[in-house]
């Protein structure tokens, strides 16, 4: 092919070239090897002297001016292909946001960091005590002897023989913080965990549930400090209007021991379905801790005296917000706990 053919084809070639590809076959098609500017190149030497020069120049500007095309080319297609990508990477904020799915916190336990809250600023410690317990610690020495009838209340999971069980109370947590302190430091401990017991699951019994155990061991303590307290969770609660009452009550490890009521907080005394017409609903029970479970935990009855208090933290829940059955906490609907979640903010 002649130069004057090659440069009309570049020429033309030129105008067709509307992508890199394109661009890159066309720099083949002429610098490659084989290209036709690579094989009129090797004309040259074929050539008599004096139309070297003029041939090697004419040759020189083909070649120089696909070179220059090639790169400005180039250099659009990038741009071009840098500025599509960025184009479809390109956030449109006015679009609508895609929803996140938020969880809300489970509301047992919500109730319980509240109550925790309160003891907490009242100088209490929160502890912790094992699920699967002694026998001793969970009956024994809250003087609750083998084959005594009060461990029937307290259907119990033995877990291995007649020793070790799945706690029925948290009151063993007692036991434990007194064993701890040696008959010698004040104790003030709230303990909120898990218990168990052999209940068919029903709307107000679950096999297992959780309380908050309560108790305060010091000098000079009595029944008035016990209601003062108790008063003011209930307001902490359940608002200030709510009032406490204690009524009496047995347990074998307080002495004497009460049952604790709450004023109505949705009727305020005057009786609804949630206090069943009594203006009162039982919320614990508590009361002074016997002069034996003292001693056989290494406190001095003579110097030391102290309260102690079990609150249902499902029941609690249940009239916190108004639910009516207790299994709602132990299934695994989220929707349950969103719904008080937003009651709660609203
Ligand atoms: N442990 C008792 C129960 O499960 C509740 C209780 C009553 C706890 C009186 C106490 C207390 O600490 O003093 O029924």
């Amino acid at each position: 092919m002649s130069l004057e053919s090659v440069k009309t084809e570049l020429e033309k070639d030129i105008k067709n070239v509307h992508s890199i590809q394109e661009l890159n076959e066309l720099k083949n098609k002429y610098l490659s090897k084989k290209g036709l500017i690579s094989e009129l190149n090797s004309e040259i030497k074929t050539l008599k002297n004096e139309k070297r020069k003029e041939f090697g120049q004419k040759l020189n500007e083909l070649r120089s001016k696909l070179n220059t095309f090639y790169e400005e080319r180039k250099n659009d297609y990038e741009e071009e292909e840098l500025n599509k990508k960025l184009a479809n990477e390109a956030i449109d904020i006015t679009l609508p946001a895609t929803k996140i799915i938020s969880g809300a916190p489970n509301i047992l336990e919500k109730l319980i960091e509240e109550v925790e809250e309160v003891f907490l600023s009242m100088g209490y410690d929160v502890v912790d005590g094992p699920e699967i317990e002694l026998d001793k610690y969970n009956f024994e020495m809250l003087n609750i002897p083998k084959g005594h009838p009060a461990r029937d209340a307290q259907d119990t999971f033995y877990v291995e023989g007649e020793e070790l069980l799945l706690r029925s109370q948290t009151s063993p947590v007692q036991v434990r913080t007194m064993l701890k302190g040696e008959g010698k430091t004040p104790i003030r401990v709230i303990c909120p965990g898990k218990t168990y017991r052999r209940d068919e699951d029903d709307a107000t019994h679950s096999h297992q549930f959780m309380q908050i155990e309560g108790l305060l061991v010091d000098k000079d303590i009595s029944l008035s400090d016990l209601k003062g307290t108790i008063d003011l969770i209930a307001k902490k609660l359940y608002g200030e209007n709510t009032e406490s009452r204690f009524r009496p009550s047995y347990y074998q490890f307080t002495e004497p021991s009460v049952e604790v009521d709450i004023s109505c907080f949705n009727c305020e005394g005057k009786g609804c379905n949630i206090c069943k017409n009594t203006g009162w609903i039982t919320v614990a029970g508590a009361g002074m801790v016997h002069p034996d479970v003292l001693r056989m935990s290494g406190y001095d009855p003579k110097e030391w005296s102290g309260f102690a208090f079990g609150f249902g933290a499902e029941r609690l829940a249940m009239l916190k917000y108004y639910i009516n059955d207790i299994r709602a906490f132990y299934n695994t609907d989220l929707r349950e706990s969103k719904v008080f979640d937003r009651k709660e903010s609203e």
